[in-house]
């Protein structure tokens, strides 16, 4: 028999772990220098633990500290309303600009983040990245490094580690808001009811430090010391969210599909901004 992970479902037990020192993010493996997505996997704060996580956070949050979200919000509505078949793309293309590429060059940028970020973070959804996928991403890293004005190593795992962040989630928060089957609403209350009810992050893994924290041994033929958290699921929990299965825009309860306890998203005000932006365009 194959070993699973345990699955954690209960928005407060899940909640209660993203808070558990004893729990800890997959690792990402540190090779030295060199321009590939293996290489920016081991240099981000995502895939780190302990005070070299505490760093890099740091670097990551002071770089978001200095954007403001409302000429956020107005260039990603201005980018939707030129580009809307592009809608999904146009968050990256902000934080793009933002972080220095040129006005001409954020849709080339955008795209090589669109090529990096799935074999910087995999979908749990989708089979694993081919060869020819990996190939991909590192030239497009290549590329984006150059429009990022060739930055050292320390600053480039920053600037395309938030930019590989941002591009799925917010893409897939874009797609399912303007998908979603709702009475018109403030588009706040829009993204903060497709956050829960169709989150575009469905699950989060954690490992532990000592396996009896991830509760495995409790479930027979689990994976010890693995654990995932079903986020999709925690959004529904009937003893949280009052008929959990209808999409209602203006609920009070909160959702966790921006994370939560040790390390949430830092991203988050960011990504409503650009996110309110792009689907304000295309609604009209
Ligand atoms: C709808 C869009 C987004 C969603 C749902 C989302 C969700 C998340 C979640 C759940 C985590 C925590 C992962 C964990 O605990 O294992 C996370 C981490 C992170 N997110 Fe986001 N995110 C979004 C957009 C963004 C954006 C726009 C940025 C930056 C511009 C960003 C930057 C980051 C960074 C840097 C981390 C790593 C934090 C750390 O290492 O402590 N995210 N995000």
């Amino acid at each position: 028999m194959t070993s699973q992970p345990r699955v954690v479902s209960h928005h407060d037990e899940v909640r209660a772990m993203l808070s558990d020192p004893d729990l800890t993010v997959v690792p990402a493996p540190r090779p030295p220098f060199a321009l590939t997505v293996a290489w920016l996997r081991g240099a981000v704060s995502r895939f780190a633990d302990g005070p070299v996580h505490a760093a890099r956070r740091a670097a990551a949050v002071e770089v978001l500290a200095g954007l403001d979200t409302r000429v956020l919000r107005a260039e990603a509505f201005r980018l939707a309303s030129s580009h809307p078949r592009e809608a999904e793309l146009v968050p990256v293309q902000v934080l793009a600009l933002a972080f220095g590429v040129r006005a001409e060059d954020v849709r080339r940028a955008a795209r090589a983040v669109a090529a990096i970020a799935p074999v910087y973070l995999p979908s749990p959804a989708s089979p694993l990245p081919s060869e020819q996928d990996i190939v991909a991403a590192d030239e497009s890293l290549v590329r984006l490094s150059r429009l990022l004005g060739d930055p050292e190593p320390e600053r480039l795992a920053v600037l395309a580690g938030l930019l590989a962040q941002a591009c799925d989630s917010t893409a897939g928060l874009i797609r399912n808001a303007l998908a979603a089957d709702a009475a018109p609403c403030p588009v706040e209350d829009l993204l903060a009811e497709t956050l829960r009810h169709d989150p575009p992050v469905r699950v989060l893994r954690r490992t532990a430090a000592r396996p009896e924290a991830a509760g495995g041994g409790a479930v027979p033929g689990a994976e010890p010391g693995v654990v995932v958290l079903d986020v999709a699921a925690a959004n529904r929990d009937p003893e949280v969210f009052d008929d959990p299965d209808r999409f209602r825009p203006g609920r009070a309860q909160e959702h966790l599909t921006f994370g939560a306890g040790l390390r949430p998203c830092p991203g988050q005000t960011v990504a409503l901004a650009l996110a309110a932006g792009v689907v304000e365009a295309v609604r009209g």
